[in-house]
């Protein structure tokens, strides 16, 4: 049994985080949505380059969170994967963040405060979610902002089964204790399968 629920973890967070990797070719016919861009002075084949790079980092943070959050949920359980969510989760992330890089995550519904979006995040966020009720699938949700100085770059998360255990609305009673205690104010439960539960937000210096 134990294994059978290893194998199911294993199987929705490979799910839930390759997205990326695999989106390459819809988020080459995405950027052609002129509103989901505004491309200042860069050429198109910059522009290509960078998103591709963007979304290399994407695909690094995602492997290493997987790796360690599968990890924990295994050896400890969920409840202590929000530890590792609350001190990896930023680690990678900046770790991931460099030659002039920065990645982050950011949602509508925040668990951390400190992953608020800023007012073009927001704005990118809610057309996601317009988008995604109009039934465009999440996984070909992204947006670029490039002026002469940087680029920005987002990518919808669609949230997948094992995310539910912690953000979804039947949040096992002792899992949302841990998580009320470290987040006082959460605001991130309450999804429910393939909804966005936020975006990768990337941005580099030009
Ligand atoms: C073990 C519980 C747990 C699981 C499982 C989990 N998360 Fe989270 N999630 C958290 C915690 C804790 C944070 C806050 C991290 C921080 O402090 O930066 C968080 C933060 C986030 C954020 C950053 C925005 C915010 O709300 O602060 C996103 C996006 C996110 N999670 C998406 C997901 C997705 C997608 C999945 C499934 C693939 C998932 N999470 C699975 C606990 C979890």
């Amino acid at each position: 049994m134990k294994a059978l629920i290893t194998v199911i973890i294993i199987t929705s967070f490979s799910l839930s985080f390759t997205s990326g990797s695999t989106a390459q070719t819809q988020v080459q016919s995405n950027t052609l949505d002129a509103n989901s861009r505004s491309e200042g002075e860069l050429n198109s084949q910059s522009i290509n380059s960078l998103e591709m790079q963007a979304n290399e980092k994407i695909k690094q943070f995602s492997g290493q969170l997987k790796t360690v959050l599968v990890g924990a949920i295994q050896a400890e359980g969920f409840a202590s994967a929000v530890k590792v969510c609350k001190e990896q989760a930023p680690e990678i992330a900046k770790s991931v963040s460099k030659d002039g890089w920065t990645l982050a995550r950011t949602s509508l519904k925040t668990r951390n405060a400190a992953n608020k979006p800023d007012a073009w995040e927001q704005e990118k966020l809610q057309d996601f979610d317009k988008k995604f009720k109009e039934g465009v699938s999440p996984n070909q949700l992204s947006a670029i902002d490039v002026n002469e100085n940087r680029f920005r770059y987002m990518k919808a998360i669609p949230t997948g089964q094992v995310c539910l255990a912690c953000h979804g609305s039947n949040v096992e009673p002792s899992l949302k204790a841990t998580t009320d205690k470290n987040y006082p104010n959460d605001k991130a439960i309450g999804y429910t399968l393939e909804d966005i539960r936020g975006a990768f937000t990337l941005r580099k210096s030009l």
